[in-house]
């Protein structure tokens, strides 16, 4: 039996490129959905609206220079002060950083047929940088940055013709980065698509008869890139990682009524099982025949796409927790909170953070119980954190004990997890640095360990402060979990 964390842990923090680089017109770099995306001022802070995508609106928003109410452009400036970053990163002990790369960098034109030298260049120096801390850098492929030219050219997901040029954007991060890096992930929660089409799939709700099937259909294209992707890297460098992602949506039924164990399980399959099983297990699950018959989804498929598959699983399952929620057969008199892209039923036992999402440690153990003991594959936490208000003090101090109290608890069942049994490989906890939100696109609401003075409009020095909770977890790393105890 395992009592503790295993030695070669590996412990960090994860960002993502349109959250933290800014620069959004720099070195030939092409608009993405974020980039055209508005920090909502009317944003109820306890239930997130999903915002919608029409060509007009897109438009517009492309040709509005007045940066202001697009945080996502400027982000925090990492583009300009990843060295400095990543060294304060370095200072807590971190053994993994994970970022994404931007494949509007990389391809700015969607289709060019080199690559723009100046991105190559600059993620180098990104992975250099984490290289010379010691740190393993773990890079997210696409990570929530659509290139708008990939759905103004091709419609986005729904159309095949970008699998190939995801896997061309694939074959050259693959090939330059070789030796370097060895843990990828294809896309960031490939689970959201279902509910953020155009965010995620470049995929417009215009001129479908059943918008749910083009989802579907895009998320089908996704899955066969995702896997011709992993058989590459294994191909290019038998040392790569290649890791599927999900948003785990941890669901328990709301009583033990027989009907809301039911939902429970429908929920779970659709939320959260439907991802992992065709990317863990190699093929579309049963389950699912009922479902696109009664909905009339009708996946367009070309020969070869169920074997690529089933040939080509992820090496490890990489998830973000940030919450659970309950599953009820008659919500009709519940409670709504919000959560993580859409809002769900709440649980009268847990409390919620400030935007709502309900704060459920215990969760985080039974979804790693669970998932592990569905695939039997190394488990790493690719997400997992809260945001907070939080208030820079005079002194230059933040006194965040709330994220502490949050993260301790976090690790205790983790520990929990790995006494129990399951195969966690590491941990790499949401903005370790304060970024842009990604759902509300507010800076207040901030997950770091390291706050940086910018407020929602972009005003502010851009300085970086250590806040209470850096100290902790540098401790947190120095004892490889042992010890979970003081602030300072
Ligand atoms: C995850 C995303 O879903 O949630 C991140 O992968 C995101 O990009 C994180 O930032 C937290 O969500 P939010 O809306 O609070 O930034």
């Amino acid at each position: 039996m395992r009592t503790q964390f295993p030695d070669n842990f590996l412990w960090g923090g994860a960002i993502s490129a349109c959250q933290a680089e800014g620069a959004y017109n720099v070195d030939g770099r092409s608009m993405t959905i974020p980039d055209v995306t508005m920090y909502n001022k009317k944003l109820d802070r306890k239930i997130t609206k999903q915002v919608s995508f029409t060509r007009e609106a897109i438009e517009v928003a492309k040709k509005d220079l007045d940066d202001t109410m697009y945080p996502k452009r400027r982000g925090i400036d990492f583009y300009y002060t990843y060295k400095e970053d990543i060294a304060l990163l370095a200072e807590m002990g971190f053994s993994v950083f994970r970022f994404s790369i931007a494949w509007s960098r990389v391809f700015p034109n969607g289709d060019d047929t080199t690559p723009n030298e100046k991105a190559l260049e600059y993620y180098e120096n990104v992975i250099d940088e984490c290289l010379k801390h010691n740190m393993e850098p773990l890079i997210t492929i696409s990570h929530f940055d659509m290139p708008l030219v990939l759905m103004e050219k091709f419609g986005g997901w729904y159309n095949r013709k970008l699998i190939d040029l995801y896997l061309n954007y694939c074959e050259t991060i693959f090939t330059r980065y070789r030796g370097k890096v060895k843990y990828w992930v294809t896309f960031n929660e490939i689970n959201m698509s279902i509910k953020a089409g155009p965010k995620t799939l470049g995929i417009i709700n215009e001129g479908f008869d059943n918008y749910e099937e083009a989802l579907f259909q895009g998320i089908h294209n996704q899955f066969v890139a995702a896997a011709k992707a992993t058989k590459l890297a294994h191909e290019i460098d038998n040392n790569n990682k290649i890791g599927c992602m999900v948003a785990y949506f941890t669901t328990y039924a709301h009583t033990c009524k027989p009907d809301d164990v039911m939902k429970m399980l429908y929920d779970d399959r659709m939320r959260n099982q439907f991802y992992l099983d065709v990317q863990a297990k190699g093929k579309y699950p049963w389950y699912m025949d009922r479902y696109f018959t009664e909905n009339n989804i009708n996946i367009k498929m070309e020969d070869g796409d169920l074997e690529v598959i089933k040939e080509n699983t992820a090496d490890f399952i990489g998830f973000s927790y940030y919450m659970s929620m309950i599953s009820s057969a008659d919500a009709t008199n519940l409670e709504i909170t919000s959560g993580n892209v859409m809002n769900v039923l709440k649980n009268p036992y847990l409390e919620g953070s400030e935007w709502g999402w309900q704060i459920d440690p215990v969760g985080l153990r039974y979804t790693l119980n669970t998932v592990y003991d569905r695939y039997e594959k190394p488990m790493f936490i690719l997400e997992n954190g809260i945001g907070l208000l939080d208030k820079l003090n005079e002194d230059g101090t933040i006194n965040d004990e709330g994220r502490v109290d949050y993260h301790r608890r976090h690790f205790e069942a983790m520990k929990e997890a790995i006494k129990d049994g399951v195969d966690l490989i590491g941990y790499t906890m949401w903005g370790p640095i304060d970024i842009i939100s990604s759902g509300t696109s507010e800076m207040s609401k901030r997950y770091g360990f390291i706050y940086v003075d910018q407020d929602d409009f972009g005003n502010g020095s851009k300085k970086r402060y250590k806040k209470d909770s850096f100290y902790w977890y540098k401790n947190v790393i120095k004892t490889n979990g042992e010890d979970l105890g003081d602030v300072k």
